[in-house]
């Protein structure tokens, strides 16, 4: 009987992805600490498939120590901005992400989350209260910034930052400005939403919102000079890609108060935040959790599986970011 394929998974991920890669393949699944290179160049050794994490360094050694057996990469994330496409390429393997669509609704809703804790004080306030410091009603307690009809500048237009429009055109009337290199006719369409240069996005929004891929371009797209142009009332929101923020020229503009506050999950130097940030009473941060619900993370593992599954049976799998 021959043996069956080697699949390799850097990582724990959600056992229903693991169950469908078990039912049909040798599965290995590492335990959950991120490996160093050179721990990840041995763990890969004679695979025929792994499943990567955003935490995990894929280059070209990583793809060189696991043999020319390898036929895929499959990235249990949207974002693969930690993998080597080039190199992947060249050797001919097959690199998948899991679809925007899966994760949509939880980034999106997330995001949302962010700016309403942002625009509101939610974090201070619930400190006051934890601390007994509350007294008294007050009527200029916590005063926050209102979203209802204001305009929100969404920073890539793909299927999370859509998503998130939509939430905040359909729940709270706001009109959606969109900044991408592609057309988006639906949003268009469905929000009414218009097509600005950068600058006419920062601007004029009291809402800025990042879904934008982390690569060349996009890598400290906003900084100094682009907090100036942004509204000093208005809040930022990051569940992209840290790096697409210069994060100490943001320290700087939230505390010289040249912005109002930001919701950021995700960050520079992940996990170490930039000095300073921590301290800020206008910043609320979370773990990189945007994607983190059940059924999200659900929908990854067995797309990560289903991605596998093609590639191993010589078929295309709808996930292809490279080949
Ligand atoms: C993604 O999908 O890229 C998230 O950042 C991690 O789930």
């Amino acid at each position: 009987m021959p043996s069956q394929p080697k699949v390799v998974v850097t990582r724990p991920i959600h056992e229903a992805g693991l169950k469908m890669l078990q039912s049909r393949y040798a599965v290995t699944v590492h335990a959950d600490t991120i490996m160093t290179p050179t721990q990840l160049r041995t763990f890969v050794k004679g695979a025929d498939a792994v499943v990567t994490l955003l935490t995990d360094a894929v280059d070209d050694t990583m793809m060189e120590a696991a043999g020319s057996q390898l036929k895929v990469i499959a990235q249990y994330a949207v974002g693969f901005d930690n993998i080597d496409l080039e190199a992947a390429k060249q050797r001919g393997i097959i690199v998948c992400n899991t679809p925007g669509a899966i994760s949509a609704p939880a980034v999106a809703e997330h995001a949302v989350t962010l700016m309403f804790a942002t625009a509101r004080h939610l974090l201070p306030a619930d400190t006051f209260m934890r601390h007994g410091r509350y007294k008294h009603w007050d009527p200029n307690l916590f005063l926050g910034r209102d979203l209802v009809g204001k305009t929100v500048g969404i920073l890539g237009s793909g299927q999370i930052g859509s998503q998130f429009a939509r939430i905040c055109h359909n729940g709270l009337r706001m009109r959606v400005l969109y900044y991408d290199i592609c057309r988006n006719e639906a949003i268009e369409k469905d929000l009414g939403a218009t097509k600005v240069s950068l600058e006419q996005l920062l601007v004029t929004s009291d809402v800025v919102s990042i879904h934008l891929p982390l690569n060349r371009e996009t890598r400290h797209l906003l900084g100094k000079e682009e907090f100036r142009l942004m509204k000093p009332t208005a809040v930022l929101i990051n569940t992209g890609r840290g790096p697409i923020i210069n994060e100490n020229a943001l320290v700087k503009a939230l505390a010289d108060k040249e912005l109002y506050a930001a919701g950021l999950d995700v960050f520079e130097f992940e996990p170490e935040l930039a000095a300073g940030l921590a301290k800020l009473e206008n910043v609320v941060v979370t773990p990189h959790i945007g994607s983190a619900t059940e059924l999200t993370r659900q929908g990854m593992a067995e797309s990560v599986a289903r991605n596998i599954h093609a590639v191993l049976s010589g078929e295309t799998p709808t996930n292809v970011v490279s080949k």
